[in-house]
């Protein structure tokens, strides 16, 4: 049992709960000599049975635990940084960062900090009453997304607790702008071909996957597909007396990591005037730094901007929490009443959401995700040119990014592999495996993980 290995690791030991003492993976130097080495690599088998992992998975938590997820026999305990630890104590890479989510890192001491001081002051008062955080939070997040190049007449945000419900609240608030601009009807969604959106009734209904959405049918009713990158596609389901939003995300996640272009997105917003429609960008996953720029959208020019945006996931680092940015035209159509939640705005998730919003927009701190995703991408596209007839081709951008693999590569296979030898990833759609990483992922992890990631694919 083996994990991959550089020539001058050094083994570290950890203890955990259960007081046993393993050794782990883990890299001491970025020495020429690590760098000339030929690592060796070493499996690792998911956790047997009889393990400490596979007693607790079998007798404490599969048995009580909702059927909803497929998962190894795996059971992660504690994270730094890029580097993750299960119960056995074998250390990871992480390329997942909890889908995207931990765009610090695990055990961020910043975030730690404020998770105690804020809990110490008040964690929770409910929308009954304002509080400090989510006031600064709310203006911090219309300032900073003006000043990046983003939605250049934010105005408003609406605080939640996850992606889908931050999707849940655009969608609502375009309902209600639909049914103010042209009565009853004008009730409609369009949505995109491998577009996700979340698992609530609202976003799962603009979430076109029969997988996800053929179990809880009938759905939301008025929901049409469009296909990205053709217009043409939208023009025939746009309609002035029934369309009251096109939600769409700029750059597609779990659908198989696909950049929309500028161009297509440019004509969408045209599109929109003119029907009175409003134009949602779903950022969940592709927002806030991970395009390498704040928003995917400050790529674009202002007259591809959305009426709408949706974010979650980095924003909390790993603590629960999501919200819903609109411009004064949206507000306007929305009263007191219209929408809640009681943990939304809560001034601990806050407190946490202010403080990863002012690490991001440091510039430093985004020219370093650039640098970090060329370095990925170089590594990825020798991998791609090594191997043409399994990887069709790299895919994404900043630190969102896919490895496309032709039709008879069973890429799960390649995830179990890598697991195998110390390195978390995940699928996405189109036969593609998606990198996430925190957004400051050492160097050496992203050359170490590549490496595990090159080595699997051959085998
Ligand atoms: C683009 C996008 N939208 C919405 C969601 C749903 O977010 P959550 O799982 O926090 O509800 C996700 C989650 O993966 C996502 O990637």
């Amino acid at each position: 049992m083996l994990r991959y290995l550089a020539k001058n690791r050094s083994v570290g030991h950890i203890a955990h709960q259960g007081g046993l003492l393993a050794s782990v993976y883990s890299y001491s130097s970025t020495s020429e000599t690590a760098k000339k080495s030929k690592p060796t690599f070493h499996e690792v088998s998911d956790a047997s049975e009889e393990s400490h992992t596979g007693q607790f998975i079998n007798k404490v938590s599969k048995p009580y635990t909702v059927t909803t997820y497929a998962r190894p026999n795996l059971v992660l305990t504690h994270g730094k940084g890029s580097y993750i630890y299960d119960l056995e104590n074998r250390k990871y890479i992480d390329f997942t960062a909890g889908i995207a989510v931990t765009c610090l890192g695990h055990s961020h001491e910043g975030i730690t900090e404020i998770l105690k001081d804020q809990s110490e002051k008040l964690i929770h008062c409910s929308n009954l009453y304002y509080n400090l955080p989510a006031g600064e939070l709310a203006s911090k997040l219309i300032h900073k997304t003006k000043e990046h190049n983003g939605l250049h007449d934010a105005s408003r945000v609406f605080l939640c607790n996850s992606g889908t419900e931050a999707n849940e609240a655009a969608l609502k608030f375009a309902r209600k702008h639909g049914k103010s601009k042209g009565g009853d009807n004008k009730i409609e969604f369009i949505t995109f071909a491998n577009s996700f959106h979340g698992r609530s009734m609202g976003a799962l209904s603009v979430t076109p996957n029969p997988k996800y959405q053929s179990p809880f049918a009938p759905l939301i009713p008025g929901v049409h597909i469009a296909e990205p990158n053709n217009i043409d596609s939208v023009k025939e389901l746009i309609s002035s007396e029934k369309t009251c939003g096109v939600i769409i995300e700029p750059i597609q996640g779990e659908g198989g990591v696909n950049h929309v272009d500028e161009s297509f997105l440019i004509e969408l917003r045209k599109l929109c005037n003119e029907h009175d429609v409003l134009l949602i960008y779903d950022e969940i996953q592709c927002g806030l730094g991970r395009s390498g720029k704040l928003w995917a959208h400050s790529y674009l020019p202002q007259e591809a901007h959305p009426d709408v945006l949706t974010m979650a996931k980095a924003l909390g680092n790993g603590f629960p929490i999501g919200a819903t940015m609109i411009t004064e035209k949206v507000e306007n159509a929305l009263s007191v009443g219209d929408h809640g939640t009681t943990y939304g705005g809560n001034p601990l998730g806050a407190r946490i959401g202010s403080y990863v919003v002012d690490e991001i927009t440091k510039e430093p701190f985004l020219q370093s995700v650039n640098e970090k995703s060329e370095r990925f991408i170089a590594k990825l596209n020798q991998i791609a040119e090594a191997h043409p007839h399994r990887v069709l081709k790299v895919k994404g951008k900043g630190l969102l990014l896919g490895l496309q693999f032709a039709e008879g590569v069973d890429i799960n296979k390649i995830v179990e592999k890598c697991r195998e030898n110390g390195l978390l990833i995940i699928t996405a759609g189109m036969n593609t495996i998606r990198f996430v990483p925190a957004l400051n992922i050492p160097d050496q992890a992203i050359d170490d993980g590549l490496t595990i990631l090159e080595h699997c694919i051959k085998s």
